[in-house]
């Protein structure tokens, strides 16, 4: 079992020297090794490259994630690049025609929405239009593309490496590979044993990640006894199911980074879980993927308590779930937690979520807040800063401003305790407006003296405290 083996196989992380050297030199190193990964057909699973060199540009992208998928009875690799907002989906044909077991062809292009994976850095679905191709490739045009040399899938996948992305996470059938580089540029790999299942499905995510037949969404009320969504209950199964999608890759590389321990059970809490959709959802999802979850849903609401003590009875999961009835800020635990949920904690709760998640230093947080009427109030008796009058000056305009505001604010004071933060799109508005998910890694970081100034500007320039900072930062003061 090799675990913690860099490129020397001596059973540390190997630095690998290699910097400035271009990508498509790179048959050997730690880069070579990579690229071998990322070129086996049936042996990568998929890969992800984020972050940016240091002392580099930025990618175009903010990361990448490939794998292969069947399409046309012809793996292609697939390639998703995420932007702020959306993802951006193309597939390049590779050289292994027939392969067993490939999805029959669908007319014309592969629908592009839902060939995304779960998005990690934005949720949008990935848009079927003509994508720039990167080292050289063939505009994509709507997904699939004719079939190219496998020469071709070379050129591209040396195109991605050398994009000055800061990392590489890479999960095949038998091994993790982590490349990253240091402030110096250098590159260090660390490969780990691992075995998992490639799977190249076109529609593969098209499919639903929740079952409407599972039973405990029958249990909730979600479903009905025929295992169909409930028309009424759509938006939130969809609310849930897409928070899942960004918690499960969320996870994975939270464990994979040593963040969170494998060898005991993970512990999950829900704050504000009322009636514990998400909660259950979650505990189903990450059970199935391997997991052995210890759930914990918290809500002052007692009738909520009981109600779904009940349906965590009914589904014989009592002995891994709990709901306990005490307000977010009060809540005790007997365990520290892997991470921390919040859906939809009304205003402050999610403050108050994301302070707990702090104080017990949770690594992995993922949090879609409500309403938000705490900065909003203060607005009004704000004399904005100019030339921002107008942002105040409609009820409506300040609304979102404030909303905005909130969330930019709790970015940044979750970055001053050590959280690499991530603020993205995780249901599309049409199954709810508060569709923002703050997604939060606990790294340790330590905040620079450019993330205080920033954070300190902007409050005293609009003379707000945010309650996060009121819960965290207790010296904060803006001289209201
Ligand atoms: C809009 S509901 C969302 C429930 C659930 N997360 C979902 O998405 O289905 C908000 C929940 O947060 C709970 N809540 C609000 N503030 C709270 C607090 N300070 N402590 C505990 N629970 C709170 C409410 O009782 C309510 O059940």
């Amino acid at each position: 079992m090799r675990s913690g083996v860099g490129v020397g196989d001596n059973g540390a992380m190997q630095p690998v020297v290699r910097s400035g050297e271009p990508a498509r030199a790179a048959e050997a190193g730690a880069l070579g090794v990579v690229r071998a990964a990322l070129l086996d057909q049936s042996g990568l699973v998929r890969a992800v490259a984020s972050g940016r060199r240091r002392g580099g540009e930025a990618p175009a992208y903010q990361r990448v994630e490939v794998r292969y998928v069947d399409l046309k009875g012809q793996r292609h690799l697939q390639i998703t690049e995420f932007d702020e907002r959306q993802a951006h989906t193309r597939n390049i044909a590779g050289a292994e025609p027939d392969v067993a077991g490939a999805e029959p062809a669908v007319g014309g292009a592969e629908p592009a929405v839902g060939g995304a994976e779960p998005a990690v850095g934005g949720a949008e679905p990935a848009v079927g239009g003509a994508e720039p191709a990167v080292g050289g490739a063939e505009p994509a045009v709507g997904g699939a593309e004719p079939a190219v040399a496998a020469t071709e899938l070379e050129k591209v996948v040396d195109g991605l490496l050398e994009l000055p992305y800061g990392s590489w996470h890479v999960e095949t059938t038998s091994e993790t590979l982590r490349l990253r580089y240091t402030k110096k540029g250098k590159e260090l790999l660390h490969r780990q044993d691992d075995s998992r299942e490639q799977e190249t499905g076109h529609d593969r995510v098209k499919q639903r990640m929740l079952d409407p037949a599972a039973p405990f969404l029958i249990e909730l009320g979600i479903s009905d006894h025929l295992g169909r969504v409930k028309p009424s209950r759509q938006a939130k199964y969809k609310q849930i199911e897409e928070f899942c999608k960004l918690l499960a890759p969320a996870l994975d590389e939270a464990i994979s980074a040593g963040r969170i321990a494998k060898d005991r059970p993970l512990q999950v809490v829900d704050l504000g879980c009322g009636n514990a959709y998400l909660t259950l959802a979650a505990y189903h999802l990450l059970s199935a993927a391997g997991h052995d979850v210890r759930m914990t849903g918290i809500d002052h609401n007692p009738a909520a308590r009981k109600r779904n003590a009940r349906v965590v009875e009914a589904l014989g999961w009592q002995d891994h779930l709990r709901f306990v009835d005490a307000t977010i800020q009060a809540a005790e635990l007997d365990v520290r937690p892997d991470v921390v949920l919040a859906l939809h904690a009304c205003d402050t709760a999610t403050d108050d979520a994301l302070a707990r998640a702090v104080g017990w230093e949770a690594p992995l947080v993922l949090a879609a807040p409500c309403c938000h009427h705490d900065i909003q109030k203060q607005l009004k008796s704000v004399t904005p800063p100019a030339p921002y009058a107008l942002m105040t000056r409609y009820g409506i305009v300040r609304e979102r401003f404030a909303d905005v505001l909130t969330d930019s604010l709790r970015a940044a004071v979750l970055r001053q305790f050590g959280y690499r933060v991530e603020v993205v799109q995780f249901v599309d508005s049409q199954h709810t407006p508060r569709n923002l998910l703050l997604r939060a890694a606990r790294t340790g970081a330590k905040p620079t003296a450019e993330l205080q100034a920033e954070y300190d500007a902007l409050v005293a320039e609009w003379q707000v405290n945010p309650r996060l900072a009121q819960l965290l930062l207790p010296a904060a003061e803006v001289g209201l």
